[in-house]
């Protein structure tokens, strides 16, 4: 049996249907979240690096990496571990005595790039108290952005390495620590990264990112990414091969392909003809001990028939799409360079849902965009009671000096925003917590990661990506288990083994 047919169907519930359920409702929702269910893909909030001895138990030095930002910093965390661990670096989940610690950046929101410089202020501290000998690197997209910069607002900073570079950091280890003088490594190369990283991972856990395609040309006018990440870059197919049988073999059942917009990948394939995103996820799918594909992020421009038809045929694909929208008005769309309507986003999503009628959609929002009016607000309003969103990411517009938006006049005074976040985050977290509830009774595959914290249970992963608690015994960790529903939250599904 495929793991579809055990899901919850969303049959019958077409964008207008579950228009009016939404709007029936019509009551605003206290969002709660259970503490230790992280959103899927919460770019806001920043992760530890869990401790891992390096392979060959020869562990000289520690390395602390924090990670803020989206999954491709997840990703590119993980492979600077990965080119750490041959010289010696464990990594531990504490600053307080490491020999290096590396904050990999997000620079997309202004609140996000300031987090940084509270979080070395802290590290300096450590530094004085505990190890003098501390090496300190700012790595992600605040160094690709800001540069040398950093090093002058925070001098405790050794290093700064830009999103392209990470191959060479025992080079530039091996600089500030045998010489003097600091580093500044913010080159352009994806293409250099890609092939000199170590095509073996060391995985940890069941399920892991796995980059096919970095940077951005479409340059959306609110956005830093083209400037921090550079232009988009596919890899070639036999290395993404390479790596997703790694994985395997170390017991990671589920792989998320990641770009930053993954259905512009393309790439010569095996048979010599262009491959895009799907023919690659049907070819990944044949990999032995792959049970699971999903990928992100995806954009309304680049998804074409080929992956809508891969949604609905390939079984190990799970049924949950992150299709950021941003704005519901077209006025609005095109001040930020979207290059598509609403229209053309409704039209996409109605045949996504005809492939896939049980797809979990997910999406982006931005409010307050410079000249967005009330009525832009409310079509944007109007365009989460018609799609209807089983999750979602919402922000307002943050100021990013050097992209185009930032030069926009009428900006939109900052209660205004606050105010408009309020209201669609409450229809957002509505439809999210209805979604959730949908789903009680029905008996969902649940890829079980490890056990909750706290709570004694077991803490998995629904095929809609939903954070799910149940009692079991540990030997379920890394299987597949079937898990009837029987509570849900606006984040997180409780439920028991399903009985036979
Ligand atoms: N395509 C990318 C998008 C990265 S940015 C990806 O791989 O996910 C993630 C989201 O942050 C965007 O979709 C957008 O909703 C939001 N965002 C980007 N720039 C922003 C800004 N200046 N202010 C507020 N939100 C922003
Ligand atoms: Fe940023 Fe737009 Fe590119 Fe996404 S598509 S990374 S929002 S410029
Ligand atoms: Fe942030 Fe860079 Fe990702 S700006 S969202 S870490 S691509």
């Amino acid at each position: 049996m495929s793991p579809r047919d055990k899901t919850a169907s969303r049959d019958g519930q077409s964008a207008s249907g579950r228009n009016s359920t939404v709007l029936d409702i019509g009551r605003p929702v206290t969002p709660t979240s259970s503490t230790n269910v992280p959103k899927p893909r919460d770019i806001d909030t920043p992760t530890v690096m869990a401790p891992r001895p390096v392979p060959n138990g020869k562990n000289t030095k520690s390395v602390f990496i924090k990670t803020y930002g989206c999954q491709m910093n997840v990703y590119d965390s993980e492979r600077m571990a990965d080119v750490l661990a041959p010289i010696g670096y464990a990594a531990v989940d504490t600053p307080d005595h490491a020999d290096l610690v590396i904050l990999n950046t997000c620079h997309i929101r202004e609140k996000a790039a300031e987090k940084v410089y509270s979080e070395l202020g802290r590290i300096r501290k450590h530094q004085k108290s505990n190890n003098p000998d501390m090496k300190v690197a700012v790595a992600g997209c605040v160094a690709q952005a800001e540069g040398a910069e950093i090093k002058r607002r925070a001098p405790v900073v050794d290093m700064v390495l830009g999103p392209q570079t990470y191959h060479r950091l025992p080079e530039m280890i091996a600089k500030v620590t045998r010489e003097t003088g600091d580093v500044l490594e913010t080159d352009f190369d994806t293409v250099e990264k890609f092939d000199a990283l170590p095509a073996g991972r060391n995985a940890k856990g069941y399920s892991a990112f796995l980059t096919v395609q970095e940077g951005c040309d479409k340059f959306c006018t609110f956005c830093v990414v083209p400037y921090t990440r550079g232009a988009e870059v596919s890899r070639p197919v036999d290395q993404i091969v390479a790596e997703a049988r790694s994985l395997a073999s170390q017991g990671v059942r589920e792989i998320t392909l990641i770009g930053q917009n993954v259905d512009a990948y393309h790439a010569d394939g095996p048979d010599g003809s262009q491959w895009g995103l799907g023919n690659l996820i049907r070819h990944l799918a044949k990999i032995g001990g792959i049970d699971r594909m999903r990928f992100t992020t995806s954009h309304p421009r680049d998804m074409d028939a080929d992956l809508i038809e891969t949604l609905a045929t390939e079984p190990k694909l799970m049924p949950y799409l992150h299709l950021p929208v941003q704005a519901g008005s077209d006025r609005v769309l095109d001040a930020m360079n979207r290059g598509h309507t609403y229209a053309h986003y409704r039209d996409l999503i109605a045949r996504i849902r005809a492939a896939r009628p049980d797809i979990a959609l997910s999406g982006d929002f931005i409010v307050g965009f410079p000249g967005e009016t009330d009525q832009d607000f409310e079509d944007t309003m109007n365009c989460v009671r018609e799609i209807g969103y089983a999750s979602s990411f919402s922000f307002k517009y943050s100021v990013r000096p050097g992209t185009p938006g930032a030069s926009l006049p009428r900006q939109v005074p900052e209660d205004v925003k606050s105010e408009r976040l309020k209201r669609l985050q409450e229809l957002l977290y509505m439809q999210q917590r209805e979604w959730n509830e949908s789903l009680i009774g029905k008996t969902l595959d649940v890829l079980v990661e490890g056990t909750a914290r706290g709570d004694g249970q077991l803490f998995g992963r629904s095929p809609y990506l939903t954070g799910t608690h149940f009692d079991g015994p540990e030997e379920l960790i890394g299987q597949i288990v079937p898990v009837t529903i029987t509570s849900a939250g606006v984040n997180s599904l409780v439920g028991s083994i399903a009985k036979t």
